[in-house]
């Protein structure tokens, strides 16, 4: 009796808040009546994990900016003291550094899974453009928390990254100078990163994953397979291969976020520094603008276009060579952008693709690994050459891409998912 009157003192109270807000319609269009395809793999995990390391960043993030003191003065201080001092100081750092690695980790791998299947194809080319536009400001957000610990490489990465801007013609060096709001990276850059990554760049990442998911869920996820579900519905006009995303792949997500974590412990735990790729050794020395390093690198996850900018040595059309890089690296970037018009392929998943698809985008993984480990590396003639080839195959992956899609022949789609 009391457990009855406990449901209907519940159910008067979801009542209220339903008359008022539509509490319930949005848990059932968004996850116990949203009919995803029920052949969804391990590749389908990547958007939840993304969704968890963005709320650890978020979590980390302010409880570190509790004790952080951004100025040019005491930043560096202000980390140590987070290590040595600060009531768990080290593990809400470590959590945000390995966090940062992890974010691009993942966003990587749930990238390449959109181009295994096809997944920015139509009707989903909104959902592609929200995502490299989260990718986008996600990098800006990582470039700018970097400088904040305020140590050798953050000062002289910025630095480097900043006077990029100055080889723009024209506005270039004004460009350049109202970035940094000072000739050079100073305290008064410091601040404004602080700012923009705490605030600014946090709330529009918040933004457009929100309109990420909304736009998926209009259109419905795609599949492995690449086929449309909605074309098959049961007497209930329920997709006949849809199941509920909740209960069944919350559930089957919570066994990616238990790998996930466990992995995530283990570097935090144990290897904090990633062998100095995570936070990198010449960060644990104070920033000292009289002082170039030997080596300058960025964070790997920006390595491939790094390398790619380095890649360009020579100039044309009487543009300078730096010029054409920045133009090469900033290509590098947009073309993704536009990969849904590039795919002429009349199937979306890779498993019907023709060979020519499969060959490109294998070419196209491995060039853009050793880009990346190229862009760690100090160049030598040798390297910048692998460069270059490896830059050319990254272009003609997308370039060729309407060539190779609409010649190539592709296998029968199945009429309903195989599972
Ligand atoms: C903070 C970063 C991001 C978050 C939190 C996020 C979240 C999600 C979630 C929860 C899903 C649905 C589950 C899934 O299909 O995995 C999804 C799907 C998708 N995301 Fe993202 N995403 C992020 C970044 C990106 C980026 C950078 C891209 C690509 C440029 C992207 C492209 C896609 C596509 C194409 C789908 C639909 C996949 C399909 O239906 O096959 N996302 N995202």
């Amino acid at each position: 009796m009391e457990e009855c009157n406990k449901a209907k003192a519940e159910k008067g109270v979801m009542r209220w808040i339903d008359d008022r807000f539509p509490a319930t319609r949005m848990w059932q269009n968004h996850l116990s009546r949203y009919y995803a395809p029920k052949n969804f793999n391990f590749w389908y995990c990547f958007g939840s994990l993304a969704l968890l390391v963005l709320v650890n960043q978020i979590l980390t993030g302010i409880w570190l900016a509790m004790s952080f003191n951004p100025s040019a003065e005491g930043a560096f201080a202000s980390i140590e003291y987070i290590m040595r001092d600060v009531e768990w100081g080290w593990l809400i750092r470590h959590m945000h550094t390995t966090g940062a690695s992890a974010f691009f980790i993942v966003v990587y791998l749930h990238m390449f899974r959109g181009l295994l299947y096809g997944s920015y194809k139509a009707p989903r080319e909104l959902v592609w453009i929200f995502g490299m536009s989260i990718y986008l400001v996600l990098m800006a957000e990582a470039f700018m928390g970097y400088l904040l610990p305020w140590g050798q490489m953050s000062y002289w990465g910025a630095q480097v990254i900043t006077s990029l801007f100055s080889a723009i013609p024209g506005l270039g060096p004004d460009l350049a100078q109202w970035i940094r709001g000072d000739y050079l990276i100073s305290g008064i850059t410091l601040n404004r990163f602080f700012a923009l990554h705490v605030i600014a760049l946090p709330i529009v990442i918040l933004a457009l994953v929100v309109l990420h998911i909304i736009a998926l869920h209009e259109v419905g996820s795609n599949n492995p397979d690449g086929i449309d579900i909605q074309q098959h519905k049961g007497g209930a006009g329920v997709p006949l291969d849809g199941i509920p995303f909740h209960p069944y792949y919350t559930v089957k997500d919570l066994v990616g976020v238990a790998i996930f974590l466990f992995v995530f412990c283990v570097v935090v735990f144990y290897f904090p520094e990633g062998s100095g790729y995570f936070i990198e050794k010449s960060n644990f020395e104070p920033a000292n603008p009289l002082q170039t390093p030997d080596h300058i690198a960025p964070v790997w996850y920006f390595t491939p276009f790094y390398a790619i900018l380095r890649a360009i040595t020579f100039s044309v059309f009487g543009l300078e060579a730096k010029f054409l890089g920045i133009m090469f690296m900033g290509g590098a970037i947009a073309v993704l952008f536009v990969l849904p018009w590039l795919d002429r392929s009349p199937v979306r998943s890779m498993r019907y693709k023709g060979w020519m698809s499969k060959a490109m985008l294998l070419l196209f993984v491995v060039s853009f690994v050793l880009l990346g480990i190229l862009g760690v590396l100090p160049s030598t003639a040798g390297r910048t050459m692998l460069a270059q080839v490896c830059t050319f195959v990254y272009f003609a992956f997308f370039l060729l891409m309407p060539i190779y899609t609409k010649l190539e022949k592709t296998k029968p789609l199945p009429s309903r998912v195989t599972g």
